[in-house]
């Protein structure tokens, strides 16, 4: 069963997502070359703490750290160790945040310093990906649609999905139903209703869509080593446009 959030509980996602959100500028505007991915996430645990939320992600199924960090050919799950960020490295921040109960999730990419043509390009497209997924996520519409309208965005524009990481349902718990790929057959899947919050995360790829796992059994890498790009928002499914409760 995918759960339904009342109007109250809609009102504190928002507030979460805000909080979420102010946090992840923040981290982002803290990005200089030579910021270690460790600093983050101090910083990050020191701001959500001041905002009496909880990091969503530290200790679920053992994951060591507030947030996500990964660059690059990095596709998702990056852990803070002791890497440098580096001048024109395409950084993402995932983060998700418990407050009043409840979850949000959110991810932003960006470059660290100079930016080259490629790294814009991805972004720009992924961040598209995002709003093309956002728009099928009203009431009526079906899982499957988010997927479709996120891969033909993509692969229209040279980029291909990755399969094996999803975005999902979340409130309550951090993933609840319906876990929903970014790729997919419009008309399929779980229909939407009023009051069903989504984490909806485009993954694409420059070349191939494989990823594989690293030793570190968190970090997620593309095969052929080409750049990775990620964009998430937690939304609100609605009767017309979806509510996008992290709001930029
Ligand atoms: N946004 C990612 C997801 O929903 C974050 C993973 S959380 C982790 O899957 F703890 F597993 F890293
Ligand atoms: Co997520």
């Amino acid at each position: 069963m995918v759960p339904i959030k009342t109007p109250e509980e809609l009102a504190k996602m928002r507030q979460g997502g805000r909080i979420l959100r102010q946090i992840l500028n923040y981290l982002q505007a803290k990005t200089q070359p030579g910021v270690s991915r460790k600093q983050i996430n101090k910083l990050a645990g020191r701001l959500i703490k001041s905002k009496n939320a909880k990091p969503s992600f530290l200790n679920y199924q053992d994951y060591p750290a507030n947030l996500c960090i990964f660059t690059n050919q990095e596709v998702e799950h990056g852990l803070p160790g002791n890497k440098i960020i580096q001048d024109g490295d395409l950084v993402t921040y995932d983060l998700g945040i418990y407050y009043l109960g409840l979850h949000t999730d959110a991810s932003v990419s960006f470059i660290c310093g100079q930016p080259s043509p490629e790294k814009q390009a991805i972004i720009k497209v992924c961040q598209e990906c995002l709003q093309q997924g956002i728009k099928q996520a009203r009431v009526g519409r079906r899982v499957g649609d988010i997927g479709a309208a996120i891969q033909k965005h993509a692969e229209k524009n040279g980029y291909s999905v990755v399969r094996q990481l999803i975005g999902h349902g979340v409130g309550k718990e951090i993933h609840e139903p319906p876990n929903i790929p970014n790729y997919g057959q419009t008309g399929t899947g779980e229909k939407l209703k009023k009051g069903m919050c989504l984490a909806i995360e485009p993954m694409i790829n420059q070349g191939g869509h494989e990823i594989k796992l690293l030793k570190d059994g968190w970090t997620y890498v593309t095969k052929d080593g080409k750049l990775s790009c990620h964009f998430e928002h937690t939304v609100a499914v609605a009767k017309k446009r979806a509510q996008i409760l992290t709001k930029i």
